[in-house]
């Protein structure tokens, strides 16, 4: 394929539409191996609306390795990259982040409006998400680190999100119902990890709340890693509890009042 047959393909992919249950499923690949990687994609790619890859994959294998991997296989790309750093290193990563096609990328709040708004410089097409308080934050952590409880510390960094042009919120589905009563965040994608199914571990995860109850208070996409990729032997295989996941999604839509 030629560069510019390329490039206009990544165009087309950029965007992320929510049609279906599974579209707001975001399944985190956290393995080590492009070939993990790669079967995972083959198995999940009917069940789930796009892949997210993390620092373990990217340092491992490498971002545009795995972008393009995915891309090839008809999958759509969260670059999880966290980026935190000065105004001019974000905007330059964030030029490279949407030069990769991705459809969606992120960078912490706490790298401040400045550099939120050199990240929004340099988005292209894709979209780009603040990363407010970490899910596997517990109330002293929030303390120790923001010095300020984590939801007041989230309306705060989402609001210097809206004011900087970012498109959405990386937060956990419990801050959800505050954040969904902020008039000024109209528009926003609310992106939530932390997300447990009732017949899956929280592991490290600690602010979470199931793919249902998440849906309900309004989260647009659902971040979900090991319940699906490492699901509970009682569950089956990942396809087994991407389908359970997707069921509990139309139990929330149908709850749901927004
Ligand atoms: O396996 P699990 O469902 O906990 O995976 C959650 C994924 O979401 C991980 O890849 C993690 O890095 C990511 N994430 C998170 N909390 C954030 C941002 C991203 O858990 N605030």
């Amino acid at each position: 394929m030629s560069e510019k047959s390329y490039k206009q393909k990544q165009e087309r992919k950029r965007i992320v539409k929510i049609v279906e249950p599974k579209d707001r499923i975001i399944a985190a690949l956290d393995v080590h191996t492009l070939l993990e990687a790669e079967q995972l994609v083959e198995t999940l790619a009917p069940y789930v609306g796009c892949f997210k890859i993390g620092l373990q994959l990217i340092t491992s294998v490498g971002a545009p390795q795995i972008v393009r991997m995915i891309h090839d296989r008809g999958g759509q790309v969260f670059l999880d990259g966290k980026f935190n750093d000065i105004p001019n290193t974000l905007g330059e990563a964030a030029a490279a982040a949407s030069g990769l096609g991705v459809a969606m990328f992120n960078v912490h709040a706490s790298s401040g409006i400045e550099g939120m708004q050199a990240v929004v410089k340099n988005k292209g097409s894709s979209e780009v998400l603040a990363v407010t308080v970490l899910t596997s934050f517990e109330e002293n952590n929030a303390h120790l680190v923001f010095g300020a409880p984590s939801k007041a510390k989230v309306i705060q960094f989402a609001r210097d999100a809206k004011l900087s042009g970012m498109d959405g919120l990386i937060c956990s589905p419990q801050e959800l119902s505050i954040l969904r009563k902020q008039k000024e965040l109209e528009g926003f994608s609310f992106v939530t990890p932390g997300v447990r199914p009732s017949w899956a571990e929280a592991g490290d995860q600690k602010r979470i709340m199931t793919p249902a109850d998440a849906i309900i208070a309004g989260a647009t996409m659902l971040v979900i890693g090991r319940p699906i990729t490492k699901p509970p032997q009682s569950i089956g295989t990942p396809i087994d509890a991407a389908k359970r996941i997707i069921a509990e999604i139309e139990t929330g839509l149908q709850g749901r009042n927004l």
